[in-house]
């Protein structure tokens, strides 16, 4: 627990230029953690953040097991809401509060411990003879930003990565201390949207109604993008989709989840979304469109009169099985240009792309995960999708022609990404101990 402290206390924010230092330092500390439980680890420069990969001693007879995490947090602000400091890491009814303790430090702590438990079996001393299977750890700094020079650094190092399957802790348990095997993430196509009118701000008593207003527009602009029905009004936009299955929305159906209790921990009176679907079918199988981010005009206190010389926001939409990143963001440019005003000037600035991600769980490999989840959690897992994305996925299946098991242990009132985010020690203990009885296994895949 001081060790996982001492992890989250590194502020190793990626998205901000000020906190490379932090990120180095994070790289580093996880070296010397990793070689302390006799891995072999080395930190790896990248075009952005360093990669952090470790081995054990790999052998011919044993599969392989590429262990993927990430070191990097998203920004710890709003400060003031924070209960104790975001690095200042505090357990208290159980838990341990700190940005990055459930995303994504403390489920790579879980793995962490589980292997550090397994060479402390060893035979031989010294050449971490007792992990029952070959491990690659790759631990990176740049998830929270999209993954930007991992698609490099794989195809680098393809032979170095090669395994039999990937493991991935960085989603969640369905409900407390009921596990779950996520089959699904869905994808991200991210754009800031920029608008220019009148080359510089104007009185809006002396030109308004004359010229064009950006920040009118970009309401306009963005308006457009959802129909009555809560739909994306983009043309093409659901032509990939694919489409539910009957099986998979009765199984949801019979999932544990109050329509009226997920709105009301969110402090609304009803959820809403796209026609037709339950909030478990919105989040988890139908792709979306949300804007992240709006500015424009005067933010300061009271009024000012002026028509603002530009307009921007950011937009990201989430994407399900088939749909392609690439050929979404083409769609929404191409579109909005058509729709925007000839007097005033559109600019996109692309901001990550991530492919959606849909498993097969009919395979051996899925219900040894399984197995390995009733061991550690003494209760069998819920079979689910998620509605985050990790980019890796997508990378790994591509590159590495691998699937990946996702078994995350945190909690959907986790708090990722805002203030108070926490990790409990319940799914601290309990994932460290489906990690270890995973790797096990994973033993039986081949050879062994
Ligand atoms: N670990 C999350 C994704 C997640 C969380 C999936 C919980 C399922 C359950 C990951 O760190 C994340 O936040 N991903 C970003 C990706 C983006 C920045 C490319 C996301 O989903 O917004
Ligand atoms: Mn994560
Ligand atoms: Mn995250």
């Amino acid at each position: 627990m001081e060790r996982l402290k001492d992890f989250l206390r590194i502020p190793s924010v990626s998205t901000k230029p000020d906190h490379v230092k932090h990120m180095k330092q994070c790289a580093e500390w996880l070296h010397w953690e990793l070689d302390n439980i006799e891995l072999d680890a080395k930190v790896m420069p990248t075009a952005g953040h360093p990669i952090v990969l470790a081995k054990n001693a790999h052998r011919p007879d044993r599969p392989t097991v590429l262990i993927y995490g990430h070191y990097d947090v998203q920004p710890p602000e709003p400060l003031e809401l924070w209960t104790t400091p975001p690095f200042e890491p505090t357990v208290r009814d159980g838990a341990v509060y700190a940005r990055g303790a459930a995303d994504d430090k403390g489920q790579v702590w879980a793995h962490v411990q589980a292997i550090a438990a397994w060479q402390r079996q060893g035979k031989t001393p010294g050449d971490g003879a007792g992990l029952p299977i070959n491990i690659t750890f790759l631990i990176e700094g740049e998830e929270e930003v999209g993954s930007d020079h991992l698609e490099t650094f794989i195809k680098e190092h393809r032979d170095e990565l090669r395994a039999d399957i990937a493991v991935i802790s960085d989603t969640n348990q369905f409900a407390p201390g009921v596990p779950a095997v996520t089959y699904g993430l869905r994808g991200l196509c991210y754009i800031e949207v920029f608008l220019t009118g009148p080359d510089h701000d104007l009185h809006s008593g002396l030109y308004g109604g004359a010229v064009p207003n950006p920040a009118n527009v970009l309401c306009e602009l963005l308006g457009s993008l959802h129909d009555q029905d809560g739909r994306v009004n983009l043309p093409g936009f659901y032509d990939e989709v694919v489409p539910l299955t009957a099986a998979e929305r009765e199984a949801w159906r019979r999932l544990p989840f109050d329509e009226q209790e997920f709105a009301a921990s969110l402090g609304l009176a009803h959820g809403s979304g796209e026609a037709g679907y339950s909030s478990l079918e919105r989040k988890w199988a139908r792709p979306t469109l949300d804007i992240n981010g709006l500015t424009s005009g005067y933010q300061g206190p009271g009024a000012k009169t002026v028509i603002p010389s530009r307009a921007s926001a950011k937009v990201s939409m989430r994407l399900v099985a088939n749909m392609d990143p690439a050929k979404i963001q083409g769609i929404f440019e191409q579109t909005l240009r058509q729709r925007c005003p000839k007097n005033v000037k559109i600019e996109f600035k692309q901001h990550g792309l991530s492919g959606p991600v849909l498993v097969p769980i009919d395979g051996i490999t899925t219900q040894l995960a399984a197995e390995a989840l009733e061991i550690g959690f003494g209760q069998k897992p819920t079979f689910m999708r998620e509605g985050g994305s990790i980019p890796v996925v997508g990378l790994i299946k591509r590159e590495l022609g691998i699937d990946t098991l996702l078994i995350g242990f945190g909690l959907p009132d986790d708090r990722i990404h805002s203030p108070n985010e926490k990790f409990g020690l319940d799914a601290l203990h309990n994932g460290t101990r489906t990690a270890a009885a995973l790797y096990e296994k994973l033993a039986k895949l081949r050879g062994g």
